[in-house]
């Protein structure tokens, strides 16, 4: 509603278009912030996205499709058109498009947890957003520059792609420094952790992603991805719902580095 009230108050003014897309980013701005202060950011990365969809798609049920059969039924009756009505719908799909790719970010971001759970989640939020939408103006004036009308805009996606590849290099993980004993990682220590605090996800019942853990087959073929889950990125168990500790997370890396035994 605050995005329709933006458009409406300011869509058909002078440079309604700058003021307009400076509010919108202002608003999805604060938006992120707040979701990712007041939920856990799985769950705030997809309230923002679905937002963002919401607005999309009253775009069209609420004023281009409407705009649309104002425009023939005018035509139809052999009355003047109002030009309003392609200026707003025109106004609206153009922010659908920007809209687009930040919305699929946050549909995805579900399954990289190193990117909701991170401590500024919701700046990982904008700036993934941003280069979505810095990505699309790419794909947009690449169809302009076809017809002469604009300039080769090469500049947008490669602004897209340097704010994705500062992302990659902040969110890089740290080597962990907790450390176990190193004779102690043995397949016997690890696999009563395992079965405590992963087997009720990964094991007989239920096998999450495919993943099952419960056999030493199984376990060697998962062993890389378990000290990434587990380990480096700690996004499993899955909001440590089976509250496994740091001493642990440690004993799975020292297992791991051993060359991950499983006898
Ligand atoms: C509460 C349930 C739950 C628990 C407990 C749990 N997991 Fe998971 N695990 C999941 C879910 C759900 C997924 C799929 C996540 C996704 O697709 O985003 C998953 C996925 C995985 C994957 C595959 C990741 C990938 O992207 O391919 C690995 C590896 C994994 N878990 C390891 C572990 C380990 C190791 C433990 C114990 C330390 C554990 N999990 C505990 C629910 C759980």
């Amino acid at each position: 509603m605050l995005y329709d009230a933006i458009c409406q108050f300011f869509g058909h003014r002078k440079n309604g278009d700058a003021i307009v897309g400076a509010l919108v980013l202002g608003l999805v701005c604060v938006a992120s912030w707040l979701a990712c202060h007041w939920f856990p950011g799985r769950a705030a990365f997809l309230l923002v996205a679905a937002m963002i969809a919401t607005a999309m798609s009253a775009n069209v049920f609420f004023w281009i499709i409407p705009g649309q059969k104002k425009v023939i039924r005018s035509i139809e009756a052999g009355e003047p058109v109002d030009p309003v009505h392609g200026f707003r719908g025109k106004q609206r799909s153009v922010h659908n498009t920007y809209f687009t790719l930040p919305v699929l970010f946050g549909m995805l971001s579900n399954h990289y947890g190193f990117l909701y759970q991170h401590k500024q989640n919701w700046l990982v939020l904008i700036l993934m957003m941003f280069a979505g939408a810095a990505i699309r103006q790419f794909f947009v004036m690449r169809h302009g520059y076809k017809l002469g009308r604009n300039r080769h805009p090469a500049g947008y996606a490669a602004v897209g792609v340097a704010v994705i590849a500062g992302v990659v290099w902040w969110l890089a993980p740290a080597p962990t420094t907790a450390t176990a004993p190193a004779a102690a990682a043995s397949y016997a220590t690890v696999r009563p952790v395992l079965e405590q605090r992963c087997y009720a996800c990964h094991g007989a019942q239920v096998q999450m992603k495919n993943v099952r853990l419960d056999s030493p087959e199984a376990l060697k073929q998962h062993a890389a991805a378990v000290y990434q889950q587990a380990v480096v990125q700690k996004t499993m168990p899955l909001n440590n719902s089976t509250g496994m500790t740091d001493a642990e997370r440690a004993l799975l890396g020292q297992w791991f580095q051993r060359g991950a035994p499983v006898n």
